[in-house]
């Protein structure tokens, strides 16, 4: 009762401010060394103990940013249990992870490293790894104290930043060409808000930038646990970072436990568990269409 109200606010709220979807800015600043070097990162399994696994490898940046797969495979064939995001634009993003454990993508970076079940290494080893090779050399010309853990992470970190999507179809309705989306997109977005999917997904990264419970109105199974990991409140349970729907319809299966594989059933989801409200096949198909609108361009850095 208490969080139906919370939401009927919070929809309410929306409602008379009226939309809050941002477009992506066309540049953000970043070092370009800096994130030079952490591209090069980025695609090296070096990274990983037994140099088979790189970061793109779970997160393949032609490919929406992610694996496509539900649970992504680490080192020795490992299979995790939550799917994994998208990179691209996760600098808009307040947190970072499903349950929001890092605080920004300096603190993220360093995650994978050390799962065992992704890249399985240990710092220690691989600064002394890295020492050997021709990123001594890249480091020193960057960071004063050559590589650290901190310098790796900050220069991933700085690549991430030019991970950006500008300019979707739905940006450039957003900046004012009519034309850009067609009428039926446009009636998916006007669902979107009159149903209340934008209370939670808003802002630049249309999410990204708050918790919300999973089964808001409607409880639903979750094996996770979301922020109740991190706080180990009660009330935290089942709460996750609200997801970004930029790029969404190329990042399938859907939710953090990639249970769908397609957009129609996590909107009709949606629909059902965080507003407690039917939806028509129809209504689905036209909110499907508009978030067709959201997908944008990718510019990776040489
Ligand atoms: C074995 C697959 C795998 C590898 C390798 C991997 N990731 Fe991930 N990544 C994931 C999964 C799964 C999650 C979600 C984990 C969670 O939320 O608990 C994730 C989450 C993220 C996020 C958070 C996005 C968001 O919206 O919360 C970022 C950013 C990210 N990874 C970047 C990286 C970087 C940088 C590397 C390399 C240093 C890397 N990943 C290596 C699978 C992988
Ligand atoms: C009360 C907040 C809230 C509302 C309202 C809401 N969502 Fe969500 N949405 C979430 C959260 C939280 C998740 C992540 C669920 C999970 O996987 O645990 C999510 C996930 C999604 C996903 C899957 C994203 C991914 O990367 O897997 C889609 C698509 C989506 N929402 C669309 C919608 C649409 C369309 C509506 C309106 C019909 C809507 N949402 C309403 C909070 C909300």
């Amino acid at each position: 009762m208490f969080f139906k109200k919370i939401l009927f606010l919070q929809i309410a709220i929306v409602y008379l401010l009226g939309s809050s979807i941002e477009p992506i800015p066309q540049t953000v600043d970043y070092n370009y060394e800096k994130a030079l070097l952490g591209k090069k990162l980025f695609f090296d399994p070096i990274l990983s103990k037994d140099s088979s696994i790189s970061c793109a490898t779970c997160h393949d940046l032609n490919n929406g940013g992610d694996d496509g797969l539900k649970f992504s495979v680490g080192i020795d064939g490992q299979e995790g249990d939550i799917n994994a995001p998208t990179v691209l634009n996760s600098f808009f993003n307040f947190r970072q992870f499903w349950d929001g454990r890092a605080h920004n993508l300096e603190e993220q970076a360093l995650g994978p490293i050390e799962n065992p079940i992704e890249m399985g290494h240990d710092f220690a080893t691989l600064v002394e790894k890295l020492k050997t090779t021709t990123y001594n050399k890249d480091f020193k010309k960057i960071y004063i104290d050559g590589i650290t853990k901190e310098n790796l992470a900050d220069a991933i970190a700085e690549f991430e930043k030019t991970l950006i999507t500008p300019n979707s179809a739905f940006d450039r309705f957003l900046r004012g060409d009519e034309t850009a989306i067609t009428s039926f997109e446009k009636e998916g977005y006007e669902l979107f808000r009159s149903k209340g999917c934008i209370s939670c997904h808003n802002g630049v990264n249309i999410g990204g930038n708050l918790y919300s419970k999973f089964g808001m109105i409607v409880d639903i199974d979750s094996k996770h646990l979301g922020k109740y990991n991190i706080t180990k409140n009660e009330w935290d349970k089942y709460y996750f970072k609200v997801p970004s729907l930029r790029n969404i319809s190329l990042t399938a299966p859907y939710f953090h436990d990639g249970r769908y594989d397609n957009l129609k059933d996590a909107v009709k989801t949606m629909s059902l568990v965080q507003l407690g409200r039917p939806i028509t096949e129809k209504e689905i198909e036209k909110i499907v269409a508009f978030l067709k609108t959201l997908n944008g361009e990718l510019i990776i850095i040489k």
